[in-house]
């Protein structure tokens, strides 16, 4: 089977979910950080700091994940995160929320392929003796996927050790289907090592994306393995139900050490539950009462009659 890498989804994939999932679950191999944002003030914030803690990450590999459109910013940040051991830094040219693309960064980057190019060449030059590689995580463009012709002609200029394609332009969002046509067109005409990203979900489309792509280096997969973390350990059913019980039961327990308040830390977890709970064959009057569950108390008799049901 192809490596498998989990995506990074901010406010998902934090350091307690990835720590709790690795713990808990396998088949991944590689993780990402959500995106650290270094700036002019060369510092990261608390929230960042603690995301490429190593302690935190000990026992897996975990991947920085910077989105910067500042060439010295940038590598300001791969500095800082090679003195704490970490050999790969990943850039997000893929985020496509509006107030990150008018500032010209994530996806709205894809629309300046000169100044992204001049980018590049300042960052590999920058980072050649800090001894942590340079992988990018892209979509198609901003507007059109046909922006992706230039747009790869770019990357094929420069030694990025992992070219991440999620096969959609900033304006589809995480909707509709992906176009696999370029992705096709990437995995024909990278220059570079690709990872395959987008509604990877079961394990039929790893098998599938296997076989479509065998030179992949590895496909990344977000949302459907947040929806089945144990899609790899347990196969396709929950067969483990203490394992997951516990899975979700530390969740709960590292969330309340971190947070405070019922509603900020049950707003977390209902997150996950938002990809979890169309796995399960939940009836529609338990989900209404974890939508409406404002109480821990209340929320963990839910977790075990939700726990209890099948896939
Ligand atoms: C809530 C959410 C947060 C995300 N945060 C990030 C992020 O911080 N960095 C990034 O590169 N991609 C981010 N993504 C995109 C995912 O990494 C991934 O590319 C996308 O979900 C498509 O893969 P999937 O179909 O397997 O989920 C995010 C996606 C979602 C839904």
């Amino acid at each position: 089977m192809k490596s498998i890498y989990l995506a990074p989804m901010e406010g998902v994939t934090t350091h307690i979910y990835r720590r709790i999932f690795n713990k808990y679950y396998k088949g991944v191999s590689k993780f990402f950080t959500p995106f650290l944002s270094p700036n002019q003030t060369k510092s990261f914030q608390m929230k960042e700091l603690e995301e490429i803690d190593a302690e935190k990450n000990a026992g897996m590999v975990t991947v920085p994940q910077l989105l910067c459109a500042n060439a010295e910013h940038f590598v300001w940040a791969c500095r800082e995160v090679a003195e704490r051991g970490y050999h790969e830094v990943n850039f997000n040219l893929g985020c496509p929320s509006n107030t990150v693309v008018t500032k010209k960064k994530g996806s709205g980057f894809l629309y300046y392929p000169d100044e992204l190019d001049a980018f590049f060449e300042a960052v590999f030059e920058g980072v050649k003796d800090l001894g942590v590689e340079v992988s990018v995580k892209t979509r198609l463009g901003k507007h059109d996927p046909k922006e992706f012709m230039r747009i790869l002609e770019v990357y094929n200029r420069y030694p990025i050790k992992e070219l991440t394609v999620h096969p959609r332009i900033q304006k589809d969002f995480y909707k509709g289907d992906i176009r696999k046509e370029w992705l096709d067109y990437a995995y024909e005409n990278s220059k570079n090592p690709l990872c395959i990203n987008g509604d990877i979900c079961l394990t039929e489309d790893v098998e599938r994306n296997s076989e479509i792509y065998p030179n992949a280096v590895a496909l990344m997969m977000g949302r459907g393995l947040i929806a089945r973390p144990y899609l790899f350990t347990d196969g396709d059913v929950l067969k483990d139900k203490e394992t997951f019980k516990a899975f979700n039961n530390e969740l709960l327990e590292a969330y309340c050490e971190r947070m405070s308040g019922d509603f900020s830390i049950l707003c977390k977890l209902k997150e996950l539950w938002y990809y979890m709970l169309p796995a399960l064959d939940v009836s529609p009057d338990m989900e209404k009462r974890l939508k409406k569950t404002s109480k821990i108390a209340e929320y963990k008799i839910l977790l075990n009659e939700i726990i209890a049901c099948k896939e």
